[in-house]
């Protein structure tokens, strides 16, 4: 059998291989790892699990076998037009090549949205797959809750902890962008734990005004600071998000950032406070997962191993009201899960005095 880690990293995914390696070698099943994600699919790079690989991997963040996230096989940037724009072409045949002469029969892999939906077609030729959800962003559809996603929230409201103390010291407003992508569950949990007195995500565009109007208030009330946790898709009402880069070449073109900037500065502006902000970036990413997250990733690392034990294949496993469950591996393509507006967690904010800048 092969694994394969897909797309952006995340904390737990040598959890979950180590889950899944394990089992196999119990059952004396060769494993091979795919390098770098689809990219070493693509070029036959594979390279064969040993026990001693396994050592200490559980509590390593990243993944021992690399990722990538913008190698689609169906549609890789192989070169360039005349006029910059990528040539794709559909090497999803070259991938089934790679894997039938390595005698591969099963695969595990592990990624977001755009690695099941190669996974699901790579399925349909008849290979043994299941999939196992990761990303920080926690925004997979049919699985409630990813690994990575707790680690990167215990990053954040550590960063906001510390971020408060120094917006005190200073009478400042301090912004700081968290990431997420198009789902605001990261900076809906580290708002909250931080007790974030503004939180803004995609999903309840602000009114610039109302949070000049909030600032203002707690100055008045004697505050000394105003602490805001903005997820990198928040947008103004009427208003775009905030692109740092657009990356023809991947899936996912659209990378997202410096929203927090432009908070930071819009805001100075209006009420007078003096603001700063600062972007958290990758080191949401990064660093041991958390046990949360170690368990789960053994959890659903063993599920999949299950799964395949049963020839219960084409499936992604999944957390679904407070149990392990599997859904389709399609189940998640172009789809997004975000924060419905009414989520118990926004009523909780507000009703602690959080405001969502609507
Ligand atoms: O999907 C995970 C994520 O970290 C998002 O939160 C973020 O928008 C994106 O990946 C960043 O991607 P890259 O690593 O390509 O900058």
């Amino acid at each position: 059998m092969a694994i394969l880690t897909g797309g952006g990293d995340c904390p737990g995914l040598n959890a979950v291989i180590r889950a899944v390696a394990k089992d196999a070698f119990h059952c004396d099943i060769d494993v091979l790892g795919v390098e770098d994600g689809y990219q070493g699919l693509i070029e036959n790079r594979f390279r064969q699990l040993q026990p001693s690989d396994l050592d200490g991997i559980l509590r390593r963040g990243g993944t021992i076998l690399g990722s990538n996230n913008r190698a689609n096989p169906s549609r890789f940037a192989v070169g360039k037009n005349s006029d910059g724009t990528p040539i794709f072409r559909d090497l999803t045949e070259d991938c089934l090549r790679h894997i039938r002469s390595r005698k591969i029969e099963a695969m595990v892999i592990i990624g977001g949205d755009g690695t099941m939906t190669s996974a699901a077609w790579f399925a349909k030729q008849g290979l043994a797959v299941v999939g196992v959800p990761k990303t920080i962003d926690n925004d997979i559809m049919g699985s409630e809750i990813t690994f990575g996603f707790q680690t990167a929230v215990d990053t954040a409201t550590d960063a906001l902890d510390k971020v408060r103390t120094t917006a005190d010291s200073h009478h400042r407003a301090m912004v700081v962008e968290v990431m997420g992508r198009n789902a605001g569950w990261i900076a809906l949990h580290s708002g909250i734990a931080s007790g974030s007195d503004i939180i803004l995500m995609p999903e309840i565009p602000f009114d610039l005004k109302v949070l000049a109007r909030v600032i203002q208030e707690r100055e008045r009330r004697g505050m000394r600071s105003t602490l805001l946790c903005v997820s990198e898709g928040a947008r103004p009402q009427g208003g775009q998000q905030v692109v740092a880069k657009v990356d023809p070449t991947s899936p996912d073109p659209i990378r997202l950032g410096g929203v927090g900037k432009f908070v930071a500065e819009a805001l100075e502006k209006e009420t007078g406070v003096e603001s700063r902000y600062c972007v958290l970036g990758h080191v949401q990413r990064g660093g041991v997962p958390c046990a949360f997250d170690r368990v789960l990733s053994t959890l659903l690392g063993n599920h999949s191993m299950n799964l395949l034990r049963e020839g219960k294949v084409g499936r992604m496993v999944a957390w679904q009201k407070g149990r392990l469950t599997d859904v389709d591996l399609e189940e998640p393509a172009g789809k997004q899960r975000l924060v419905p507006e009414d989520h118990a967690l926004v009523g909780a904010a507000r009703a602690v005095g959080t405001s969502f800048g609507d």
